[in-house]
């Protein structure tokens, strides 16, 4: 095919997609499915300009049916919100023709200073302060118009009414309003608990926010900003850096993510994406690249604008975390505790980094709501740490029957749609939950105002005693190394072990009878097996995998009672006195040490056994570092994290992963980065490890914070 026809193919096919997704308001395609197909016809414009056409899709940059909707004023930008030109090459070649090409603009062979920053995920917006108050707020719409969405802007928590230490005659701030991974997970379950309609991802919801009418509603769904640039200035003085402007809205009481840095040369470029691409996961919010911008404002001017796109900035992508393909099978997963899980089958997708094969599809509420079905092409989201999630489908085509809507998986389309619309009878679904747990043949109920199913078959159930298994061995629980799951379903499969004590009766002779099973391998299995029994009480509550106590539950049973008998024996009201023990996870304990089946596990754990240290507990005592928070950053020069924990731990302390102004202490160490920065800037005590060593050596008594 040549240029003029793949021409002619994506303007239809691009077409045919805005059609269905602004007209329609029924998305046939992901976003990254859509900008691929756009930049493909960008590029082969830009190499064919006599090709280029005045109704090329291409011509209408940025989302301008914003502008279109009714409902909200337009508001035309004094400066242009201009877009970033985005680099697809997710390689490091990606940053070093960046830095090329500005080079070459620039005839210079010298190193250039860039500042690089995180691509936000969610929407752009402009926030117009005058005199230091904020005035006005719009959408970039389609970069010259936008609208107006003041009201559903003050609903941002971050975002200052008022500057601190600016009163600019006019002062606009650009940057991102996103939702963090943590309110679009709440919101979601809360929207669950209610039955309602949940959210595709938070740029989906940041941006459907932003665009709701009723400012109540956009109050309810805890949004977020990031401030990356400026927009029109009057009556401030610029500085001389792009990092030097974000530094001044820092200063402004204006939130700037610190998670941006000032560099030079190409490597570091690709050295910055890389450590950030490595940090993603454990980022509190989606983000699907980073950003270099030249950091002298004179060369930016320099280097000026090609259309919309400044020369001097881009955006450098991650592969993408959304794939279509096709949904093969549905099958029921069995859990730990019985909950029946609905999971696709996929044909393998390469998404965020990984294949995948298997999604969940949450529950039965759910997958109906997407509406997916055995042979459909499916959208497949993996972000985050998070198990892997099919969203929704895609529409087949425009002529389609109506059984045959799609759930929403568009560009700023917050709620995963309309469902509401379509009526029950058109819903078409091949699927619904089975009355016989899969795994064990038990009934399987759904107990009133519960979203789940479960199994009622217990640890008779083979799937739920498996996961127990795994549970128990798991490194956070006994530690059992070598007990995977292939070797969990062979010992569970061939009836060698029925419950949790038969682990610990397993020889040598029963382990190198199973399939791929080295002599050296059951010896290592027998060893571990042995090295687990000398444990901790916190550890062993853990294992036992009682619904609701979690690894820090756990460990705060075991401070305040110090002995298994004392838990086993205590009431509902005495487990409330444990800090963070509330009524559900109470019952919960009673409930499980009140069943005899537990108590004769447990009974026999130990006499295969199983031991740990006991004490009397913090019931009645209070430890000298109750109550107070640490946080561990750094490399110390001689203790190692987990130890300083455990030993701040054994103090009474909590030792906590991030720096808040609840925080009381944070010990750095060489490299500390982020956290010290943080806690500098909150005016929290920082030690270092002589000083952290000297309140050890004191039994934690003396600490003032
Ligand atoms: S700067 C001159 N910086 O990416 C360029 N944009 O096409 C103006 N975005 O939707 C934008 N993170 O909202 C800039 N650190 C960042 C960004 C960022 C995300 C978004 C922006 C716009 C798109 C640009």
């Amino acid at each position: 095919m040549d240029a003029k026809q793949r021409i002619a193919q994506l303007r239809e096919e691009i077409d045919r997609h805005s059609y269905n997704y602004y007209v329609l308001d029924a998305p046939s395609i992901p976003d990254a499915e859509y900008d691929k197909l756009f930049r493909e016809l960008q590029e082969l414009e830009v190499k064919n300009p006599t090709l280029v056409t005045l109704d090329s899709p291409t011509r209408r940059v940025g989302d301008s049916a914003l502008a279109r909707r009714e409902g909200f004023e337009s508001v035309q930008h004094v400066v242009p919100m201009l877009s970033i030109h985005t680099e697809t090459d997710t390689e490091a070649s990606g940053a070093l023709n960046f830095d090329a090409r500005v080079r070459k603009e620039l005839e210079t062979s010298d190193e250039i200073e860039y500042a690089c920053e995180l691509k936000f995920d969610g929407l752009a917006i402009n926030l117009r302060y005058e005199n230091g108050f904020l005035f006005s707020a719009a959408t970039r719409g389609d970069g010259e118009t936008g609208e107006g969405v003041t009201q559903n802007i003050l609903t941002i928590k971050n975002i200052p009414l008022r500057l601190k230490g600016c009163e600019a005659p006019v002062l606009e701030v650009r940057g991102e309003v996103y939702m963090s991974r943590k309110d679009f997970n709440r919101y979601n379950e809360k929207q669950l608990e209610k039955g309602l309609p949940t959210l595709a991802n938070p740029r989906n919801g940041a941006a459907g926010t932003i665009r709701q009418l009723d400012p109540k509603l956009a109050a309810q769904r805890p949004l977020s900003f990031f401030a990356y640039g400026l927009g029109e200035v009057q009556g401030w003085t610029l500085p001389d850096t792009h990092s030097a402007i974000l530094d001044a809205l820092k200063s402004f009481d204006l939130p700037v993510c610190d998670e941006r840095t000032v560099v030079k040369g190409p490597q570091a470029l690709a050295a910055f994406h890389q450590s950030i691409a490595a940090k993603r996961d454990a980022l509190p919010f989606d983000i699907d690249g980073v950003v270099y911008k030249v950091n002298n404002l004179a060369l930016q001017k320099q280097l000026g604008f090609i259309t919309r796109e400044p020369r001097w900035a881009v955006a450098h992508k991650f592969p993408a975390e959304e794939q279509v393909t096709r949904l093969n099978d549905i099958e029921i997963q069995v859990g730990r505790t019985g909950k029946l899980t609905p999971v696709a089958k996929l044909e393998p997708v390469f998404v965020g980094g990984v294949t995948v094969t298997n999604a969940t599809l949450h529950n039965l509420f759910e997958l109906r709501r997407k509406g997916v079905r055995v042979g459909d092409q499916v959208v497949v989201r993996r972000a985050g740490d998070v198990i892997p999630e099919v969203i929704g489908r895609v529409a087949p085509s425009l002529n389609c029957s109506h059984g045959d809507i799609s759930l929403g998986v568009g560009r700023a389309d917050a709620l995963i749609p309309k469902v509401k619309h379509i009526p029950r009878s058109s819903y078409v679904h091949n699927f619904s939950m089975p009355s016989k747990c899969p795994a064990c043949g038990s009934a399987v109920v759904r107990e009133k105002g519960e979203i789940d199913y479960r199994c009622t078959g217990g640890l008779f159930c083979p799937e739920q005693r498996k996961q127990a298994l795994l549970h128990f061995s798991s490194r956070t629980a006994m530690d059992i190394e070598g007990l995977g799951d292939k070797l969990v379903d062979q010992l569970v499969d061939k009836q060698i072990i029925h419950s949790l004590p038969d682990l610990y009766r397993l020889d040598m002779a029963t382990l190198a009878n199973l399939d791929r099973m080295a002599e050296k391998s059951a010896q290592n299995i027998v060893a571990a097996l042995e090295q687990s029994k000398h444990t901790t009480l916190n550890r062993f509550l853990f294992a036992l995998g009682i619904r609701h106590v979690g690894e820090t539950t756990a460990k705060d049973l075991a401070r305040y009672f110090g002995k298994l008998d004392a838990i086993k024996q205590a009431s509902v009201e005495q487990l409330l006195n444990v800090p963070d023990v509330g009524p559900i996870v109470a019952q919960s304990i009673v409930e499980f040490f009140a069943e005899a089946h537990n108590l004769e596990v447990v009974q026999q754990l130990r006499e295969l056994g199983l031991h740990w240290e006991e004490n009397d507990g913090t019931a009645n005592l209070v430890l000298p570092l109750t109550g107070k928070t640490f946080v561990l950053t750094g490399t110390l020069p001689t203790m190692s994290r987990d130890e300083a924990k455990a030993k701040l731990e054994a103090l009474g302390a909590k030792v906590a992963g991030s720096v808040s102004k609840k925080t009381d202490c944070v010990v750095a160490g060489a490299e500390a980065g982020s956290k010290l920065e943080k806690a500098q800037a909150l005016n929290v005590l920082v030690w270092d490890e002589a000083a952290l060593q000297a309140l050890l050596a004191n039994n934690g008594e003396g600490f003032a914070a």
